[in-house]
């Protein structure tokens, strides 16, 4: 450790140097350097801008910290220093000397640096999650219309419930997997504000100007408070919850084509290209991938207990634990990316068996509730329609025949208002057809389905769009320079 650059004659002395290494953050910050200089060369320009440092100044540290941003901070050591701040001033101090490098942390201060960077840490991920979410939702909005003449059970409590069509199930999927996006968009907003400019905990006495900076940045807002700032990880909070969701989402999916696959349900077939194998038994095709997605997701959820534990009983202001943020917004986005990416190359691969999909519909049980509204269509009143097609079904299974064996005559002995029409939609394509309650499974209603997802599905893209790259922000800091 060098160090020493965070420490004063009043600091008392030079800390012994295991304890400097154990309390160190370097590891984990190399992965938001970048942020860290963009930061830098925003806060420097800003600086310079309105005249609480030299202009050439600025202009000399901007220009060292938006080329060092461009490769991505590959120059600056980061061995033997505390922290990614450190790291980088000390690199400075040595390249551009303490006169100029001495001026950079002006009206600043670690904590509001670390808010900075961790922000656009998340800022970056949770649009970049945004964007792969939104690719998903919307191959699986497209998978349904190829799958809409598959009909199969629904299942409640796993067990075969009510004739639908695939299309219902996979825009099922879509319908959680939107909202898991909307938990995103909403951390990508409230992470999308400005820290920098609080300074270690009340603001500065300089004549600062936060909106400039926020503009350099890209963030469309400041944040409200200076102690407030310095201790908030809610951000961190909502990414890490909104990186569960997405997970859990993506685990609900897993389980159904696990289950799915097995030769028990048998609704799926997996491509070679997907199924893993066993090493002792010769026969097996096993769905793991789907198993990782779910089984992964154990980190993600972890991870918002991490951040809950470690914000819970926090005094205001700054607080040292807070570093230890970076175990779940470092993994978080990571397996989230991973299972995203993992479903995604997968789900093509996943191939619905329309036979056995049928099989699992036609002994006419899972109509059971269709007749009984057919019934409700011809006058009955629904009560006594479930108890008349109770009656049909106890009489298919004591003859142990499908319902759809059952003849008009015997089902007018249980009901007379039982007629030819209303057994027919005993057949499983028509009852899936004749739903068209909005959020049902007809065509109509899951052609509004993929209408209502489609636009909010764009929406959250355009939001994720919305998110300047690192070379946008670059070119507007420059920008500020030369005018
Ligand atoms: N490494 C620290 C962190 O990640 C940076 C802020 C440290 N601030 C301080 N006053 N020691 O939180």
């Amino acid at each position: 450790m060098t160090g020493g650059i965070a420490r004063t004659e009043a600091t008392g002395g030079a800390m012994m140097t295991e304890l400097v290494e154990w309390s160190s953050s370097i590891d984990d910050d190399a992965a938001f350097i970048t942020h860290d200089l963009l930061g830098s060369a925003a806060h420097a320009t800003m600086l310079g801008k309105t005249g609480v440092i030299p202009s050439a100044h600025a202009h000399t540290l901007a220009d060292a910290l938006l080329s060092l941003a461009r490769t991505g901070g590959a120059e600056v050591p980061m061995q033997g220093e505390e922290d990614v701040h450190m790291a980088v001033e000390a690199y400075l101090t040595k390249t551009l000397g303490p006169d100029i490098a001495g001026r950079l942390h002006t009206a600043r201060s670690r904590n509001d640096q670390v808010a900075t960077d961790l922000r656009l840490f998340v800022r970056d991920r949770a649009a970049s999650l945004l964007t792969e979410t939104c690719a998903l939702a919307r191959a699986l909005v497209e998978r349904s219309v190829q799958e809409e003449d598959v009909t199969l059970a629904a299942y409640t409590h796993r067990q075969r419930a009510q004739p639908i069509s695939a299309a219902l199930l996979i825009l099922a999927w879509a319908s959680q997997l939107v909202r898991a996006g909307e938990t995103m968009a909403f951390a990508l907003d409230h992470v999308n504000e400005l820290a920098l400019g609080s300074g270690a905990c009340s603001g500065s006495s300089l004549p600062i100007d936060r909106e400039l900076t926020a503009r350099l940045l890209g963030f469309p807002r400041v944040t409200i408070n200076a102690l407030d700032t310095v201790g908030d990880r809610d951000f961190a909070l909502d990414f890490t919850w909104a990186c569960a969701r997405v997970l859990l989402a993506l685990g609900k999916l897993s389980t159904d084509v696990v289950d799915f696959s097995t030769s028990e349900f048998g609704l799926v077939k997996l491509d070679g290209s997907v199924a893993a194998g066993s090493s002792m038994m010769p026969q097996k095709k096993n769905p793991d991938v789907f198993e990782l997605v779910r089984g992964k997701s154990a980190r993600g959820i972890a991870n918002v207990t991490h951040m809950l534990t470690l914000v819970k009983g926090l005094a205001s202001g700054y607080n040292r634990d807070q570093q230890e943020d970076r175990a779940a917004l470092l993994s978080s986005p990571a397996v989230t990316a991973g299972a995203l990416r993992a479903v995604t190359l997968a789900l093509p691969h996943v191939r619905f068996d329309r036979e056995a999909c049928l099989r699992s519909v036609s002994d006419g049980f899972t109509q059971a509730t269709d007749l009984a509204e057919a019934l409700v269509k011809n006058g009955v009143p629904f009560r006594e329609a479930y108890k008349a097609v109770g009656a049909l079904v106890r009489l298919a299974q004591d003859g142990e025949r499908p319902l759809r064996a059952v003849t008009l005559a015997e089902a007018q002995t249980v009901h007379a208002s039982f007629d030819q029409p209303t057994l027919d939609v005993l057949d499983p394509a028509r009852a899936v057809l004749a739903k068209e309650s909005l959020g049902g499974s007809g065509p109509r209603a899951l052609a509004r389905q993929r209408a209502e997802l489609g636009a909010r599905i764009s929406q959250l893209a355009n939001q994720a769009s919305a998110i300047p790259s690192h070379a946008d922000l670059i070119a507007g800091i420059e920008r500020e320079l030369i005018t």
